[in-house]
């Protein structure tokens, strides 16, 4: 990403991974690349608003060099300190020995075990503010937004909020502004961080965001992705609806399968919910789909119905893998059909209940030996078509 102005002495510099394909290295899919954020303010005191990964310190130099020689900078904000966000820590540290660094305390006792360095630390106490010329910057604490270090930082006189991981998306551009891309892509990459890093934080979220609303908000300057600038009213009220319990009328269906007969058994669930026209649904053979998708899918679904074959009297992995992520979701009250098949014990079933006592309120399970006959399946097929015209009245 090269150096844009974003507003009058507020510039973004920081960088694009391009190729960055996967997030905490696990199932995060990020088919769209990253960027990593950084901002640059001229003010009496040349303000540095978080810094980036490592592996881009050339890059993040230069672009700070093309505004104002780096050892310039007085203050660093550090709003998180996840290496995405701190890699280049201790080398910026060495580029401007002098600057002031302001952090939360745990953003303090994160960057002594990354680095073994803190430089010249200000503890950042919630609500304070620190005056840098004309600007005047607010720290506001947002613990688990998305690490127990994590706050924003407002700027009034720009109406500028750097939110860090907050409205985050993982999607590679040499675009500035939402304005500027496909809303649809942007709006999905927004939803897929939403339900892949912030999902588990829903309560801590919501909160953080009735306090949002007493700030006049301008532009939304996260560390990830886009700016916010024409669409902050449609972010805000997509992680309202996210962050609440409310659901569209809509049902996940998630299947693995060892001997297709878990599938047999999804197809005509799947067909019941069809036949009824009742509701949207999404269908997902884990093998062949991402879990960040189905993730994102599941966020906003009101029904969940979820199979597995049993193998070594437990679930299969691909979906044992995508019920680890779950069961940490703050999630409640999904009405769930659950399903499978088995040879000899069928544990796979109740294991999923288990796993989601929190998450779930059990609609019907179904687990059936070996192989379904026709009478099975047409009973399957019945309890998807009651499921939905279930899940069609659910008013939340
Ligand atoms: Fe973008 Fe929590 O790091």
């Amino acid at each position: 990403m090269s150096v844009k102005l974003i507003k009058k002495d507020v510039y973004s510099v920081g960088v694009v991974d391009w190729n960055k394909r996967h997030f905490h290295k696990y199932e995060y899919k990020t088919r769209r690349g990253i960027t990593y954020n950084s901002y640059l303010i001229i003010d009496e005191k040349i303000t540095l608003i978080d810094t980036v990964s490592n592996g881009f310190e050339n890059e993040f130099i230069e672009n700070i060099n093309s505004i104002i020689k780096i050892s310039k900078v007085d203050i660093i904000v550090i709003n998180h300190t996840e290496p995405d966000h701190s890699g280049v820590f201790k080398k910026i540290l060495t580029l401007c020995p002098n600057a002031k660094i302001y952090g939360t305390e745990k953003a303090r006792l994160s960057l002594i075990k990354y680095y073994g360095c803190i430089g010249n630390w200000f503890t950042v106490q919630a609500g304070m503010n620190l005056k840098i010329g004309k600007r005047t910057l607010t720290f506001l604490s947002t613990p688990m937004i998305h690490w127990p270090d994590n706050m924003f930082t407002y700027s009034y006189y720009d109406r500028i909020l750097f939110s860090n991981d907050g409205f985050g998306q993982h999607y590679a551009t040499d675009k500035l502004f939402d304005i500027e891309v496909d809303y649809n892509i942007l709006m999905n990459e927004a939803k897929n961080y939403y339900a892949n890093i912030l999902w588990p934080f829903n309560s801590l979220i919501k909160a953080k965001l009735s306090i949002l609303e007493t700030f006049k908000i301008d532009i939304i300057a996260p560390s990830h992705g886009l700016i916010w600038y024409k669409y902050i009213d449609d972010i805000m009220k997509k992680y309202l609806f996210w962050s609440s319990d409310k659901c569209h009328n809509k049902i996940t269906v998630v299947y693995e399968t060892m001997w297709y007969s878990t599938e047999k058994i999804a197809k005509s669930i799947v067909n019941g919910i069809v036949e009824t026209k009742k509701t949207k649904l999404n269908l997902f053979d884990i093998t062949k789909n991402d879990t960040t998708d189905i993730l994102s899918s599941m966020l906003d679904s009101k029904g969940w119905v979820l199979g597995s074959s049993t193998c070594n009297r437990n679930i299969l992995p691909s979906m044992l893998e995508l019920l680890f992520f779950l069961k940490e979701t703050d999630s409640k009250n999904r009405l769930s059909l659950l399903f499978g098949s088995y040879g000899w014990s069928g544990e796979a079933v109740k294991n999923i209940e288990n796993m989601l006592l929190k998450n779930i309120v059990l609609y019907s399970s179904v687990n059936i030996v070996f192989k379904p006959n026709k009478k099975e399946l047409e009973e399957c097929n019945k309890l998807g078509k009651l499921f939905a015209i279930n899940i069609s009245k659910l008013k939340y």
